[in-house]
């Protein structure tokens, strides 16, 4: 595997492979890799024969709270991960690389609404972030298809609007969400958890969990069982921020003949912000 950090490698090394006839899959991530993350690497397999993975922690897509700073950053072990997972190039740039004239007044890709609604609510800016730096990997990496996790929904379904409106020549897969045993969705972030608060964490997936199960079984009080995910949360010490049931297809309000549908919920515990979706198809 190649390790560079400048877009013209990036692009050099992308280049010989299309001349070659080889489709490209790319995998963007901020990197502390975990079986999420190598899932990604997985699916990437059945599209194409070159594999790129990116690795950068965005700092426009954190707030001025929020832990940029502090973010976990491993890239020595994510380099030996992503060799042993077959991945040809891992491209690692610096804030400048991708940012050269700062990323406070940089031009922007925004998705209104979508990125307003759910984590958007609580992360103002956050999602901005993420279409920005997503559209500008996708414009240097130029790859065939790009796959992206279903542990962050609303991420995954602005990526897919972005990608449709802007007209990038790109296609977007779906991975689904990679979980512990207990349940808990895997993620960088579940290292900010004590033990005690790790050992509570996998009620967000349950109470996510009982409200498709709900639905599943044909109840169309929406509302109520938004009310009921909140309570079992708090009943288990998160602060959430939300505990929401919508259309998968656009995050729209469900409606009661909606037959896919998505709950997801963005819950703090302890220092951490976790969230998590389960989706209902009918
Ligand atoms: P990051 O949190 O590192 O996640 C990178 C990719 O891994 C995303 O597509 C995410 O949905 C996926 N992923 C994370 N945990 C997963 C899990 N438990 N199961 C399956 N997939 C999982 O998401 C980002 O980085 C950034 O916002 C990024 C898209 C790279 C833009 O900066």
């Amino acid at each position: 595997m190649r390790r560079v950090t400048s877009i013209t490698d990036v692009r050099a090394a992308v280049r010989g492979w299309r001349e070659a006839g080889q489709r490209v899959v790319f995998v963007p991530t901020m990197g502390n890799l975990h079986a999420g993350h190598m899932s990604l690497l997985e699916a990437a397999r059945a599209h194409g024969e070159r594999f790129v993975a990116s690795i950068f922690v965005n700092p426009m897509q954190f707030g001025p709270n929020e832990d940029f700073a502090h973010y976990p950053r491993t890239p020595e072990r994510d380099a030996r991960m992503l060799a042993d997972a077959g991945c040809d190039l891992m491209f690692m740039p610096d804030v400048a690389e991708m940012y050269p004239y700062g990323s406070e007044g940089a031009t922007r890709v925004e998705v209104p609404g979508l990125s307003d609604i759910l984590c958007g609510e609580f992360r103002p800016g956050h999602f901005q972030g993420v279409t920005t730096v997503v559209c500008k990997l996708l414009h240097i990496v130029e790859p065939d298809a790009a796959v992206f996790g279903e542990k962050d929904f609303q991420q995954l379904t602005l990526i897919r609007r972005m990608v449709s409106e802007l007209c990038m020549p790109v296609a977007i897969i779906a991975a689904p969400t990679v979980r512990d045993a207990d349940g808990l969705a895997m993620s960088s972030r579940n290292q900010y958890l004590t033990e005690a608060e790790r050992a509570r964490a996998p009620a967000l997936y349950r109470a996510l969990a009982a409200a498709a199960g709900r639905l599943a079984a044909g109840e169309r009080d929406f509302p109520a069982i938004e009310r009921e995910g909140l309570r079992a949360l708090e009943a288990e010490g998160f602060r959430p921020d939300y505990f929401a049931v919508r259309r998968a297809v656009d995050l729209g309000p469900p409606e009661a003949g909606s037959a896919h549908l998505v709950v997801l919920s963005a819950a703090h515990l302890g220092k951490a912000r976790l969230i998590d979706n389960v989706q209902v198809r009918l």
